[in-house]
Parts: structure tokens; C-alpha cells; sequence
């Protein structure tokens, strides 16, 4: 017999189903046992005549008949309210150990690290599976979107070199090379570019980015971009027009619940927002205590440097291939600190969710900016020398933007953490309790590295 689904018994009255699932809940009443049965599709109820050797989320296999509920029965709780299940025969396919914490309420009550140690037992709650789910239809949507909209998504590579993007590489040795390091993107920004270079007019990613840094409630050592980026840009104006319609689509689509505070999305300048809200993330909700309320806003015109106390010297702002707002590289390098750039952040609810910008197309331009970081003419060469390199072969004028999915998931599922968003997210220190990494290697690994 093949299996039925949880939710099509309703549509197989009086008929002989298999169902398979999970034990989600078990009673009984005088020689009569009543299993709940979950699957993916939800749960239907089961009634066996007899006594049974089930415990909780024992894994089972059901056949039996479909019958409808007297009236006074129906339980409108669930979809298959309606009917139950009459069981001839169980067999049981997997036993279940007790499980170390409960999983049916919304679990914020259990400590977090011990539902990172069990996540899969943890991502067995409804509230989790359905961030998941959302996550997932909604980076369907983006690539659907895109795809109409004549975008190519192209995958960079993982294993590359570490690049002064702003916070810590992770690095990988290399085997073949004792002594040498690959790093781990913090982003897929130059990849992007030489994409640009190659005649990609309109490339996207949902990009895997990890960076060495402390986490927080709104940060991850690896977390999730939407990542894009367009060949001649008619301003910068025309890539937050491209964001903000998807976001729009996103939440009409996707977020019935949710309403954005202002469309289009108003605009502000880092000095404005920094002078009336001393952020250059503001939260412009017109009520804070109402969940469903998206206040979305755009920060432009950001510093192109800023001075690096702990390194005593200028860094850029965002990163070193943003467009500075003056053609005359002399002022440039004469006055880092006044120049603005085509630069630009998405903030949501008061957390920055996305930052892109037109970026240096000329040679020159990119090193002077390079120089006023403090560069080499000679250093820039060779670190970049593909990006640079490159650019001389020609590179029309582009512009992007990366969003940080994991962020707007949190806001739009109203969770606290983007762990909460995550499949298998990181500790506080950087930990995978489940997996237990980071873990030591063996002596063999190590001298096969060259590592002591
Ligand atoms: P940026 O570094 O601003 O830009 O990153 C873009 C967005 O990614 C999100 N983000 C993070 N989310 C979770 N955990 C983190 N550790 C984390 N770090 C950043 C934020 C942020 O706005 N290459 C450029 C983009 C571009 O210019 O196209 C970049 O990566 O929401």
C-alpha cells in the first residue's frame, strides 16, 4: 500500500490508508489508545483498540481506515479535525529515548544551549519549522524575482584569500602548499566585480559570508547575503529601487500580517541621521510596541573614510571599492575625512539589513583611496593584482548590494536572535554545540598541514 499523507486523509473517508510519522502525543482510555500522528503535513489523530508499547515520538507506521468524527468529536484545532483514524494494525519503524526538553510550546523558556546541543531535536518545534519554511519561500521568491528580472545567480568560490574587507578571516591551510593560507569570504564583493568585468550586467547570490567576529543577537560567524550586483547603474538610486520593490513583494506576498510604516521608503543622509537620531540606523516605528510594524529607511551619503584610532590612520567606512562623491583625486588626498560616497544602508526597525554602493571603476581613483589607507602603490599591486589587473582590461560602471537575509528573517518572524532563524546556528563564542566544533585534529592531519 503506498503511504498517505496526514492531511489527505480527509480527502479518503471510509478507505484503507498506511500512514507513517511520529508518535507526537499519546493517551489512553480504558483498553483504547489515542496516538496523535505528526508528520510534515500535521498531525491526525489515531485510535487503536488495545494496549500498546508506544512512547513519544516512537517513529510508527499506521493502517487503518478513515472515519469520519461524530459532530461533538470535531476538534477544530487541527486540519484533520474532522475525521480519525482507526487503526488495524501499528508497527513500530524507530524507538525514541525520552527527550531532554519538551518540544511542542514555542521553547524560550529552555535554555538556549541546550537546544543548540539537540538541535534536531529542538527544529522539531512547529515555531522553528515554520522559520524555516518561511525562509525558504521567501529566498524563493528572491530568486524567481531576480530570474524575471533577467539576473543570473553565479556561486564564488568558498576557499579564496583573505582581503582587508573590514572584520576577521577565518583561514584555511593548504596541504599543497605548507605554510600558505586560503581565507573564507566575508563577502563574495570582489567576485562580484570581476563577474561585472566579465560581461555578468546583472549577477546575484544568495552567498554563504563568514567573518571572524564576535557574535551577537543580530550576528553570526557565517551568515547569509542577498547579494547583487548591476553593470551601468544609472544612479544609485536605481539599485534601492530594485531593493525596496522586493522587499515590498516580499512582504505583501509572503507577510500578510505586516504593513510597512512608509512607501516608498524614505531617505535620510548619514549627517541627518546621526544629528537627529545619533545612528545611522534609526528606528522610525510609529508605534514600538506593535510587532507587525515594518519601518523601512534608506542612510546615504556616508563618510567615504573614517579615522582608525586603534590602527592611527584612515580606513574606509564601508570598503575600499566604494565610489567617493569628488572626481579630483587631489582633494581626495588632501581631505579623506570630508568626502562622502555613493553609499547607502537599508535599515529595518532600528538593525542595518542591507549596505551596497556604486563602486571605483577607474584605476587611478582606486589608488588614490587605496593610498589614503595607507597602501603602497606597490602593496596594492600585489595583493590586488587581479582586481586591478582586471580593471585595466575594462570594467564598466557598477554598483550593488548585499542584504543580510538572517537579519530581516529575525525582524519579519519577529524573533529576538537570528539564531532563531538559523537551521544550525553558532554560540555566543562561536561554538557548534551540537557538532562540537570548533574540535582539535589528529597529529596526522596536522603534519599533513605542515602545523605543529
Ligand atoms: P556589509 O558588510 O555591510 O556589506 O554586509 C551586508 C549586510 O550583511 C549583514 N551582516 C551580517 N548579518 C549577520 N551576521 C553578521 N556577522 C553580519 N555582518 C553583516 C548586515 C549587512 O548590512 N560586500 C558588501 C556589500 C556591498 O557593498 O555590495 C558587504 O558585505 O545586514
Amino acid at each position: 500500500m503506498k503511504r498517505t499523507l496526514n492531511i489527505d486523509t480527509i480527502k479518503k473517508i471510509n478507505e484503507q490508508i498506511l500512514l507513517k510519522g511520529w508518535v507526537h502525543s499519546i493517551r489512553t482510555h480504558g483498553k483504547i489508545t489515542f496516538i496523535d500522528l505528526r508528520d510534515a503535513t500535521g498531525l491526525v489523530q489515531v485510535v487503536f483498540k488495545g494496549a500498546l508499547d508506544l512512547k513519544q515520538e516512537y517513529i510508527i507506521e499506521v493502517i487503518g481506515e478513515v472515519k469520519k468524527r461524530p459532530e461533538n468529536m470535531i476538534n477544530t484545532e487541527i486540519k484533520t479535525g474532522t475525521i480519525e483514524i482507526k487503526a488495524d494494525t501499528i508497527n513500530i519503524l524507530s524507538k525514541a529515548k525520552p527527550l531532554p526538553f519538551p518540544i511542542d510550546g514555542d521553547g524560550y523558556e529552555i535554555n538556549e544551549k541546550h537546544r543548540l546541543k539537540y538541535r534536531y531535536i529542538d527544529l522539531k518545534r512547529e515555531r522553528l519549522k515554520n522559520n524555516l519554511q518561511k525562509r525558504f519561500e521567501t529566498i524563493s521568491l528572491i530568486r524567481n524575482t531576480l530570474k524575471e528580472k533577467s539576473f543570473i545567480e553565479i556561486e564564488t568560490p568558498i576557499l579564496t584569500k583573505s582581503t582587508p574587507e573590514g572584520a576577521r578571516d577565518f583561514v584555511v591551510p593548504s596541504r599543497n602548499f605548507k605554510g600558505l593560507f586560503y581565507a573564507l569570504p566575508q563577502s563574495p564583493q570582489q567576485y562580484k566585480q570581476l563577474l561585472i568585468s566579465a560581461g555578468f550586467e546583472k549577477y546575484f547570490q544568495i552567498a554563504r559570508c563568514l567573518r571572524d567576529e564576535d557574535p551577537r543577537g543580530d550576528r553570526q560567524p557565517e551568515f547569509t547575503q542577498l547579494d547583487l550586483e548591476i553593470a551601468f547603474p544609472e544612479s544609485q538610486d536605481e539599485i534601492m529601487n530594485l531593493i525596496e520593490k522586493l522587499f515590498i513583494k516580499i512582504v505583501k506576498e509572503l507577510f500578510e500580517d505586516k504593513y510597512i510604516t512608509k512607501i516608498p521608503f524614505p531617505k535620510m543622509t548619514y549627517k541627518e541621521a546621526m544629528e537627529k537620531y545619533k545612528t545611522d540606523k534609526p528606528d522610525l516605528r510609529k508605534n514600538k510596541n506593535d510587532e507587525n510594524e515594518l519601518a523601512f529607511i534608506f542612510i546615504t551619503d556616508f563618510p567615504m573614510f573614517e579615522w582608525k584610532k586603534e590602527h592611527n590612520k584612515w580606513g574606509a567606512m564601508h570598503h575600499p571599492f566604494t565610489l567617493p562623491q569628488e572626481k579630483d583625486i587631489d582633494k581626495i588626498k588632501a581631505h579623506p575625512g570630508n568626502i562622502l560616497a555613493y553609499q547607502f544602508d537599508l535599515a529595518l526597525n532600528g538593525f542595518e539589513i542591507a549596505g551596497g554602493s556604486l563602486r571605483t571603476h577607474n584605476v587611478s581613483m582606486l589608488e588614490a583611496c587605496f593610498e589614503v589607507m595607507g597602501h603602497s602603490k606597490e602593496e596594492i599591486k600585489k595583493q590586488f593584482k587581479h582586481y586591478f589587473d582586471a580593471f585595466e582590461f575594462g570594467i564598466p560602471p557598477h554598483g550593488g548590494i548585499a542584504c543580510g537575509l538572517d537579519r530581516f528573517f529575525a525582524i519579519a518572524f519577529n524573533e529576538k536572535s537570528i539564531r532563531e532563524v538559523i537551521a544550525f546556528p553558532k554560540t555566543g563564542d562561536n561554538k557548534d554545540l551540537m557538532i562540537n566544533a570548533p574540535d582539535k585534529i589528529s597529529k596526522e592531519q596536522l603534519k599533513e598541514l605542515g602545523l605543529k
